[in-house]
């Protein structure tokens, strides 16, 4: 199994590093622009196999697709990120060249490769990927919604002040600060309504600061998060490689699912060695349904704006 992170910067290199760690493969390419930085960090990272107890080989490339050859994943993570005050669809006109180019290159030399999209804003990333790239829609796969959980029932965890690993919870929508949608009533404790432990006061504040998780920690930081994206990333990884099926929710191209046609958009899918396999219908309330709506209108007001 070979993997190619595209982007050594803050996200790909953790992310890279979390698939050596988890020996998910037995090379991990990472390529960046940038001259020497993917080497420079590939080595380092590498140098930590004795420590970390793994053997995966870590390579860097400055921009040499020919070192990603043979792919069967390929992660997307080039392009710019977001600064204080900032949203992540101000990033569309720089990143939407980046990983059009990008993944272009890749496919020469990966045809077959499952594709993850990373970069912002990330659903309007993964439709351009698909719309340009003409690939079977299960080999495209947007990642914000596992991040976007993680930090939800992270929220929740604090609210509760129990395990965060007893918690199921699932944010679906646009992987945006107001098109994200956390699904308070789904979430359970070991099963169990969290309605059950949380006042629904508490529950929507919970889901208040799951929606602005990310903007939250680039102003404390000056720049957006990378270790729960490059986790969230491998995670994600980890259920193709290992074939888990697990249950993430992912930004997928809709045909009519979801009440939603011609648009990428994070809903429940099962993740195995095919990409995604299959989207999980869940049923949603009215006042669910209605917020799915609109956070499909504000992704495709966003996608408008690739063919202006
Ligand atoms: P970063 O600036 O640390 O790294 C980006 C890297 O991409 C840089 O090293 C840069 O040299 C490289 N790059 C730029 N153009 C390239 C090209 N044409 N070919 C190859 N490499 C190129 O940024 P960071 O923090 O790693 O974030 C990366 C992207 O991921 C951003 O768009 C950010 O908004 C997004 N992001 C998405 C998340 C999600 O849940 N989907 C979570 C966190 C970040």
């Amino acid at each position: 199994m070979k993997i190619t992170v595209v982007g050594a910067g803050a996200v790909g290199a953790t992310c890279a590093d979390n698939i050596a760690r988890r020996q998910l493969a037995q090379e991990v390419v990472l390529l960046d622009i940038k001259e020497g930085l993917s080497e420079g960090k590939a080595l380092d990272m590498f140098q930590t196999a004795t420590l970390n107890g793994f053997d995966t080989k870590i390579t860097g490339s400055t921009n040499d697709y020919e070192k990603t050859k043979g792919s069967e994943v390929v992660v997307i993570t080039s392009g710019i990120p977001r600064k204080p005050g900032m949203t992540r669809e101000e990033l569309i006109g720089i990143n939407a060249g980046i990983v059009k180019g990008v993944a272009e290159n890749i496919l020469k030399y990966s045809p077959k490769a499952i594709i993850i999209i990373v970069s912002n804003p990330m659903d309007t990333m993964t439709y351009l990927a698909f719309k340009e790239l003409g690939l079977p829609k299960k080999r495209i796969i947007g990642m914000g919604g596992i991040l976007d959980s993680a930090r939800f029932k992270t929220y929740l965890s604090m609210a509760m002040n129990v395990s965060p690993n007893d918690l199921h919870g699932m944010v679906i929508g646009g992987h945006g600060d107001t098109t994200m949608i956390p699904l308070t009533r789904l979430a359970t404790y070991n099963g169990i309504p969290v309605s059950r432990f949380l006042s629904e006061e508490k529950l929507q504040q919970v889901a208040a600061d799951t929606m602005v998780g990310g903007a939250t920690l680039t102003k404390l930081i000056g720049t957006s998060a990378w270790y729960a994206p490059g986790a969230a990333v491998a995670t994600l990884v980890e259920s193709i490689v290992r074939d888990q099926k697990r249950i993430f929710p992912c930004s997928v191209y809709l045909n009519g699912e979801y009440g939603q046609k011609d648009i990428c958009l994070g809903v429940p899918v099962v993740i195995g060695a095919g990409g995604w396999e299959k989207i999980i219908s869940l049923r949603l309330s009215e006042a669910e349904k209605a917020t799915f709506a609109k956070s499909a209108d504000a992704v495709r007001t966003m996608n408008n704006v690739l063919s202006t």
